[in-house]
């Protein structure tokens, strides 16, 4: 009997979706691609630019404007914040638009009751050509977030194969969770592989990922909205039965205001984009 209740337990946990206690209900919150992309140049475009600036700015309106109140407490940063590896290999951000680190900027987060989420990719270079995670390099930086305090990673895929990816996600979910600190895992694993059985094994992906991206990037039109209701109204007998409490699908967020050319874009509560709430339970 003992030794019945022993094997029974052992099937139990094996499927146990991934249980870091995060993300009971999907993420909302802030990201910059959409309305920032990669602008990095902070010279000639200093309120606009990829920077420290911008994201205590959008801090601020988060806290400020009730966006928090409502629970859009991740404050996401995407591409572009990479400087270099230091000599031991460690991430830096870039000195000049992030000059006093990611970890102040987590702190100053967190004073204002909001997460930090922060970008990297499972490959060579991010998609903007900036240091990716190779795997070697995959528990170094996952404790550097950690040691940040970060609260939630955003790991792309461009700049690798399908092994390194196969391999590289579990390896980075491990990484985190050794960590010891609680950090939402954001995955893009699946888009990369076309989003569907037999490539993505989606039992899998929930096991490690807390939420993760299954389709092409928004743009910021209607078209690109639809396109992406079309595609997980399609697939929904796939996508629906691994979303639940922890692990989301993840349609990418919403841009809630005309967000790029027509916007003035020094308006910064305009900018606020959610992450889907609505879409990721479809
Ligand atoms: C690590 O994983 C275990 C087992 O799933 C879980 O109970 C724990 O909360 C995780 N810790 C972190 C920091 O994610
Ligand atoms: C999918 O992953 C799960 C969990 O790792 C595994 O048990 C299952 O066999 C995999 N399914 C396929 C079709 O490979």
């Amino acid at each position: 009997m003992l030794q019945k209740t022993v094997l029974l337990l052992a099937l139990v946990v094996q499927v146990l979706m991934l249980e870091n206690g995060l993300l009971r209900t999907p993420p909302m919150g802030w990201l910059a691609w959409e309305r920032f992309r990669c602008n990095i140049d902070c010279d000639q475009d200093p309120k606009n630019c990829i920077s420290e600036r911008l994201f205590m700015e959008m801090a601020d309106r988060l806290a400020q404007d009730g966006w928090r109140d409502l629970g859009y407490v991740y404050l996401n940063i995407d591409d572009c914040w990479i400087g270099e590896r230091d000599a031991k290999g460690r991430l830096l951000p870039d000195p000049k638009r992030f000059p006093h680190g990611i970890a102040f900027l987590a702190d100053y987060a967190h004073s204002l009751g909001l997460k930090l989420g922060i970008y990297e990719d499972m490959g060579k270079m991010t998609c903007m050509g900036y240091p990716g995670t190779t795997l070697d390099k995959v528990e170094l930086d996952a404790e550097t977030f950690a040691e940040w305090k970060v609260d939630m990673l955003k790991l792309d895929g461009c700049f690798s194969t399908a092994k390194e990816r196969a391999e590289g996600y579990p390896k980075m979910a491990a990484a985190l969770n050794a960590t010891g600190r609680p950090i939402a895992f954001s995955c893009s694993w699946p888009a990369y592989e076309g989003g569907l059985p037999p490539k993505v094994n989606y039992t899998l992906i929930a096991n490690i990922c807390n939420l993760w991206r299954n389709y092409d990037d928004i743009q910021d039109s209607w078209k690109s909205v639809l396109s992406i209701l079309d595609w997980f109204v399609k697939h929904q007998d796939i996508l629906q039965p691994v979303a639940g409490p922890g692990h989301w699908n993840d349609p990418d967020m919403v841009p809630r205001w005309k967000g790029r050319s027509p916007a003035p874009p020094s308006v910064p509560s305009q900018k606020p984009y959610n992450h889907h709430p609505v879409l990721s339970s479809l």
